[in-house]
């Protein structure tokens, strides 16, 4: 992984140089291109690599199987081989998608990942989690496929929209409560002005530092359990926030709800459900809602009714032997627990909705 300001082009050169690549074939999307191709490919090209360029749709539509097979076709016709790799410029959707394809095509070729988002260079980049939709569901296709190598420009944030910086935040938070103290207080310092997309949060290095902290904090925890496989934490740490931030997420249609605001729902659940549950101290459950006060996360009840969320809390796919596993913040970090009595879940449920307890 390489970090920098402005560094995008020199260092994907490098990193090509790396893979012994012979030419730069760029996987992205129209709205990532837009912001971020004058950053690359230009600096690509007066570095004498010959660039060819394969665009997948913009969003989530990256992430149907039509499209992979469309893209496959499209590098077929490229002839490329086994050894080239793809390079991935986007978001996270963009991101799945090519990582997928990249996982796929030939059963495999190297993949490099450029993320443009804030979700995607402190989240989605990392982990080597590819795939794409179906109708019944997100991510239900899809490969494990690590990236050979992960080049993050933070330069190239300076062009997202606010709402999304501040969602991003969301999960920042959470790998904060999941026990980086130096992340808590860089984000209690200056996620406000993060989340703004302020200049000054650029200028002063501040939103480089979240990524990099945020970004270590995931691959320590991927690396201790690459394929998700360790039932009593590890991966699963990192759904803290998710089992109710998935049910909101879904209540509210896709879409209406950025997923980093739906995490911070339930990352202001999981508190609460801790707290009751005995595993959360009052202090650590303070601090991790002021921090969400403080960026304005989660800061309006929602309009859904209790049924409906709890409805999608009940299809959640991370059911063990029909518990549901809690990933609840603990005085500096998680723990699982799959003994949540269902009211306990319920009070929380409730206490994020305007329509609170049905009477
Ligand atoms: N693989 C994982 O581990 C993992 C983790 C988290 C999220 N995800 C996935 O990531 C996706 C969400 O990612 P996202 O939030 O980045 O969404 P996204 O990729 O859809 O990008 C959001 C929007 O921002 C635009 N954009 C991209 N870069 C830009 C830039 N620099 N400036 C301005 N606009 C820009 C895009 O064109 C798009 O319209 C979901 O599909 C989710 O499932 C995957
Ligand atoms: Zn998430």
């Amino acid at each position: 992984m390489v970090l920098g300001d402005g560094i995008a082009a020199e260092a994907l050169a490098s990193e090509l140089t790396t893979l012994r690549a012979r030419r730069a074939i760029l996987v992205s999307e129209p709205g990532a291109w837009a912001a971020v191709g004058e950053r690359i490919g230009p600096g690509l090209r007066e570095r004498g690599w010959a660039v060819e360029s394969v665009f997948l749709p913009e969003g989530e539509e990256a992430k149907r199987l039509t499209v992979i097979e469309h893209a496959a076709r499209q590098l077929a016709a490229l002839r490329v081989e086994r050894s080239e790799p793809l390079v991935a410029i986007g978001g996270g959707a963009l991101g799945d998608a090519a990582g997928f394809l990249a996982a796929t095509y030939l059963r495999g070729v190297p993949f490099v990942q450029v993320p443009t988002t804030l979700v995607a260079q402190i989240d989605s980049s990392i982990g080597g989690k590819t795939g794409v939709d179906l109708p019944e569901g997100k991510n239900l296709l899809g490969a494990f496929h690590q990236p050979s190598a992960v080049v993050i420009d933070v330069a190239l944030l300076q062009t997202l929209p606010e709402r999304q910086l501040r969602a991003a935040l969301g999960e920042a938070v959470k790998m904060a409560a999941l026990g980086d103290e130096r992340l808590f207080e860089l984000l209690e310092a200056s996620g406000p002005a993060i989340a703004r997309g302020a200049p000054e949060a650029f200028e002063s290095g501040s939103v480089a530092e979240v990524v990099e902290r945020a970004g270590w904090a995931k691959v320590e925890v991927v690396v201790a359990d690459e394929h998700e496989s360790d039932a009593a934490g590890g991966r699963i740490a990192l759904n803290l926030g998710h089992s109710l931030g998935h049910a909101v997420e879904a209540a509210a249609g896709y879409g209406d709800l950025l997923h980093g605001e739906a995490v911070a729902y339930g990352l202001r659940a999981a508190c609460r459900i801790g707290v009751e549950a005995g595993v959360t101290p009052e202090s650590r459950a303070a601090r991790i809602t002021a921090l969400l006060d403080r960026v304005d996360l989660a800061t309006e009840l929602l309009p859904y009714s209790l049924d409906a969320v709890l409805a999608h809390l009940a299809s959640d796919k991370k059911h063990a032997a029909g518990h549901l596993r809690w990933v609840l913040p603990t005085a500096d970090g998680a723990i699982v627990r799959n003994d949540v009595a269902p009211e306990v879940v319920e009070r929380a449920a409730a206490g994020l909705l305007a329509a609170g307890r049905p009477a």
